[in-house]
């Protein structure tokens, strides 16, 4: 009998050898994760390999958990096997504390960019508060919206692609197409997003762009949905044709949902009308605050 097994029996564990005995538990895909390296970088330079044990057996449930209880809903656009999807899901974590990474946030969710995840331009739409974002819709229904309307242009005018939607204890998400665009309210407050200055095209046409956004959503009522949040920062301006993108149907409705019984429902395509009228105002004053008259760049001159 060698020593360490004599030692094993009288009860002093060998550490180094359960840490690795435990490692092989884990899947080609999870040992390649940050994390999983992380834990070995500190058993191999600390030697500590009582803390790298525990830490790798934390790592280890939190990931089955993912792995094993998380749904994936409607995967469309992607070359990509369920289980190979679960990984990326189980990755969403470190995206989530990446701040390099977020293209925007609102009052329920964050938006993330998945660069070197997938080979098409994705972004993750993480819920952080699922009982406000459950006032209005699921996240299943809002990729339902999406996906409805995945074929849909009017005028240039479009919504993100959607990919997949998922949830699990930990997070519920909806994958998608990242657009190569800013919100328009965050042009206006003069920001900055993944590391972009938000600004408008030199030439941007600012009565052309709600002109579009009128015949889009016209088209939308008569097919029976009404956006329900339209505001600046749901109104994405594309980078480099000025083109309006339409996100966030987080409060979308059907018309086909609606109890036509109640007298008193309100006028959903009215108050989206509206709605677009008075974003549009909003950004008419900017505008003519902060572009030169006579045409020309915005020159911000409140500055
Ligand atoms: N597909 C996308 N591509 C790039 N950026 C996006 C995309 N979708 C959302 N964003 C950015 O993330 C922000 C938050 O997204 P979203 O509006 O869907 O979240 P929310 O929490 O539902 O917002 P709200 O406060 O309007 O309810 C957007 O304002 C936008 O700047
Ligand atoms: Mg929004």
């Amino acid at each position: 009998m060698s020593e360490t097994q004599r030692e094993g029996r009288e009860g002093v564990v060998d550490y180094e050898d359960e840490f690795f005995k435990f490692a092989e538990k884990f899947d080609e895909t999870s040992r390649k994760t940050s994390k999983f390296r992380a834990i070995e970088k500190l058993a191999d330079d600390d030697g500590d390999y009582k803390a790298a044990l525990s830490k790798l057996k934390i790592f280890y449930t939190e990931r089955r958990n993912v792995l094993e209880k998380t749904s994936v809903n409607k995967i469309e656009g992607l070359e990509i096997d369920e289980e190979s999807l679960k990984h990326d899901i189980a990755n969403f974590a470190i995206v989530q504390g990446d701040q390099e990474r977020l293209l925007g946030n609102g009052a329920v969710a964050e938006v993330f960019y998945l660069r070197g995840i997938y080979k098409s331009d994705c972004c993750v739409k993480i819920v952080y508060n699922e009982k406000m974002y459950a006032e209005g819709n699921s996240l299943e229904k809002e990729h339902g919206f999406l996906q409805k309307l995945q074929d849909v242009e009017v005028d240039g005018v479009r919504t993100p692609k959607p990919f997949y939607s998922f949830s699990n204890l930990k997070m519920k998400g909806l994958v998608m197409e990242e657009l190569d665009a800013f919100n328009f309210r965050r042009i206006i407050d003069g920001f900055t997003t993944a590391g972009i200055k938000d600004e408008l095209p030199s030439d941007f046409d600012l009565d052309g762009y709600f002109s579009k956004l009128k015949k889009y959503f016209n088209h939308l009522h008569s097919l029976g949905i009404y956006h329900g949040d339209i505001a600046l920062r749901n109104l994405m301006v594309n980078r480099k044709t000025g083109l309006p993108v339409v996100i966030d149907f987080g409060k979308a409705r059907l018309a086909s949902e609606l109890d036509k019984t109640n007298l008193n429902l309100p006028d959903y395509a009215k108050s989206d009308l509206a709605a677009l009228d008075s974003a549009k105002a909003e950004a008419k004053e900017w505008f003519a605050k902060t572009v030169r008259k006579g045409g020309g760049e915005p020159s911000n001159i409140d500055k």
